[in-house]
């Protein structure tokens, strides 16, 4: 039975992974902020005894993400399958910051922060966990000469990407997500060099109804916002047809590639 970690499980496509990946049978290590906020989480928790573990990790603390790396190491044998960096803000402020006059300091380095340092920071310190993976997601799944031990997404967006960029604006979210689609690109490079290698993609999961898009749904056009579910169950199609030779690339919901 392959084991995932959730980092960003409290709310929205965090929890909705959790959600499906218990449905499936597959050991959650689901972890947020503050568990004792997470009541969602803790339903999925009751729901599915001995399936979720629930783990605090603010993906800004490195000392909390080294905390997590020992409770994996101890209470799951050390290996994992899959990693998925889930965690996310759109806008330092409540108001949004649409242009550039919104733009602060501050507010940049919060979102830096959580779109891309703690993911990549996740990576650092969970890579020996995912070489310890026995490969069981991902297209190989079932074969015995599969090439990958494990796979780590990163949650990206399609407006981190440079060469889709026809409209401006979110100064910080874009350069975030553009930051973390570089680092999926090195960590493919590097992770992907020895025996036991791990498959690295960033994703696109559409625009989704969760706490991150709901001021802007207006804006979408019909038919065009997905629920969680819905983009959750494209995301895990384009996760279980991953080998190593798909590893450092951009995927959108529905598999297409998306440039950096
Ligand atoms: N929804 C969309 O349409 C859409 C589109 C493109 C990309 N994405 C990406 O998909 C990912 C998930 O977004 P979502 O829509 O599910 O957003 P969401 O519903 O707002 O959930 C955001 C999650 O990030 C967690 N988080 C925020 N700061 C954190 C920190 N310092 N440490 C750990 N966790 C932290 C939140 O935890 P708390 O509960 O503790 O705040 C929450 O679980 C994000 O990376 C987002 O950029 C979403």
């Amino acid at each position: 039975m392959p084991t995932a970690l959730i980092q960003g499980a409290s709310r929205g496509i965090g929890l909705q992974f959790c959600r499906a990946l218990v449905s499936r049978g597959t050991k959650v290590v689901a972890c947020c902020r503050d568990p004792s906020n997470a009541e969602s989480l803790r339903n999925v928790q009751s729901q599915h005894p001995g399936l979720v573990d629930i783990v605090q990790l603010d993906v800004t603390s490195e000392t909390a993400i080294q905390h997590a790396v020992q409770h994996v190491q101890d209470a799951h044998a050390g290996k994992l399958e899959l990693l998925i960096n889930s965690s996310g803000i759109l806008s330092p402020t409540r108001k949004g910051e649409t242009s550039l006059k919104e733009v602060t300091l501050k507010g940049l380095k919060e979102t830096f922060a959580v779109n891309a340092l703690g993911p990549l920071m996740m990576a650092k310190y969970f890579s020996p966990i995912l070489m310890a993976g026995e490969g069981t997601i991902g297209k190989q799944a079932a074969d015995p000469k599969r090439q990958h031990a494990a796979v780590l997404v990163n949650m990206s967006a399609r407006v981190g990407s440079i060469g889709d960029n026809r409209l401006g604006g979110w100064y910080s979210y874009r350069m975030s997500k553009s930051a973390l689609n570089m680092a999926t690109k090195n960590l493919s490079i590097e992770l992907g060099r020895g025996r036991k290698k791990i498959v690295c993609v960033a994703l696109h999961p559409g625009t989704v109804d969760t706490d991150l898009s709901r001021p802007y749904h207006k804006n979408v056009p019909k038919g065009k916002l997905f629920s969680q579910e819905q983009s959750i169950n494209y995301l895990l199609s384009v996760i279980d047809d991953v080998s190593i030779t798909d590893t450092g690339k951009f995927y959108a919901w529905d598999g297409s590639e998306i440039p950096y």
